[in-house]
């Protein structure tokens, strides 16, 4: 119960890395708020933390409406008083080779994964300095507080038919490294994991139609063709996809205490790829 009395914010916790996420901090006591676009998704989540003794606020909504970031954040500190703990983790995949790709397409991927994060963070910043402030006057120093960005390794090494997903995920790298040297002064840790092959939907098998998703009211093609998963779990040295309960473990370990001299980093977690 490491994280006992700390509140967390997890976005895009309706299923998949976001959800496990959850639950892993539930599990170690951390009080919860969680939040995705898809309504019936997040009740599930909402109703399987409900095994845990914490508390927990759901918010629903689409995350790249702009006023939404300040709004989500202003909850969180109504309901909590405070915001310990910030996984930026809500996206999805759009992809198609450049040639294809939209200008809609590119700014959709950067919308999600740079500008969603940018936005909370900065609407965190508004609480958090004079927060941190404050603590350091009365006591000395400032409470560890810890930011966990997801990226991917399309973001730190590139994958083709990603071009806007993978200047997305490389952006929010940027951002990470960033404000790790800005917030250092209050005490907060920024890292970022970079996950290689998660087992989630945005990745599942496929042998003859390509299997799509539905965000918001858009449609996207998502999946891997088998041969491609195959050809995939070849050049992981531990031969599979991750579990959305390793990917989880991999958040979880930078918002430990025992994390707290660790800022600015990219853990990649992609079972050795
Ligand atoms: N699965 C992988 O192999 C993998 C690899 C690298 C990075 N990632 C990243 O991990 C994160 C989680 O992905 P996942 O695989 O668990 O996918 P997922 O589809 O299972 O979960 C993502 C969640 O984000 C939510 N979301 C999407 N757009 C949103 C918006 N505008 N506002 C609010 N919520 C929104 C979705 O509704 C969904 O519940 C994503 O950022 C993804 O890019 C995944």
């Amino acid at each position: 119960m490491n994280l006992r009395s700390k509140t967390a914010l997890v976005t895009g916790a309706g299923q998949g890395i976001g959800r496990a996420t959850a639950q892993r901090l539930a599990r170690a006591g951390a009080n919860l708020v969680i939040q995705d676009i898809d309504e019936a998704a997040l009740a599930e989540t909402t109703r399987q933390l409900k095994t845990f003794e914490v508390d927990v606020l759901s918010l629903t909504g689409d995350l790249t409406e702009a006023d939404l970031p300040e709004q989500v954040i202003k909850d969180c500190l109504d309901a909590f008083g405070g915001l310990d703990i910030i996984i930026n983790n809500a996206g999805y995949i759009w992809n198609g080779a450049l040639h294809n790709h939209s200008e809609a397409q590119w700014q959709a991927m950067l919308d999600i994964h740079a500008t969603v994060p940018f936005r909370i963070l900065k609407a965190f910043s508004e609480w958090l300095r004079p927060t941190a402030k404050a603590e350091i006057q009365s006591k000395g120093s400032a409470c560890c507080r810890k930011v966990v960005n997801v990226s991917s390794v399309s973001g730190t090494q590139g994958s083709a038919t990603q071009v806007g997903y993978a200047a997305g995920k490389a952006a929010v790298i940027g951002l990470t490294k960033t404000l790790a040297k800005e917030w250092g002064r209050y005490n907060v840790t920024v890292n970022a994991v970079a996950f290689g092959h998660i087992e989630t939907r945005l990745t599942q098998g496929y042998s003859d139609s390509i299997p799509e998703i539905t965000v918001g009211d858009q449609q996207f093609r998502v999946g891997l063709s088998n041969q491609q998963r195959n050809a995939l779990a070849q050049t992981v040295p531990l031969g599979r996809a991750g579990t959305i309960e390793e990917a989880a473990g991999a958040i979880y370990l930078l918002t430990l205490p025992e994390s707290d001299y660790i800022t600015g980093e990219i853990l990649t977690c992609s079972g050795g790829a």
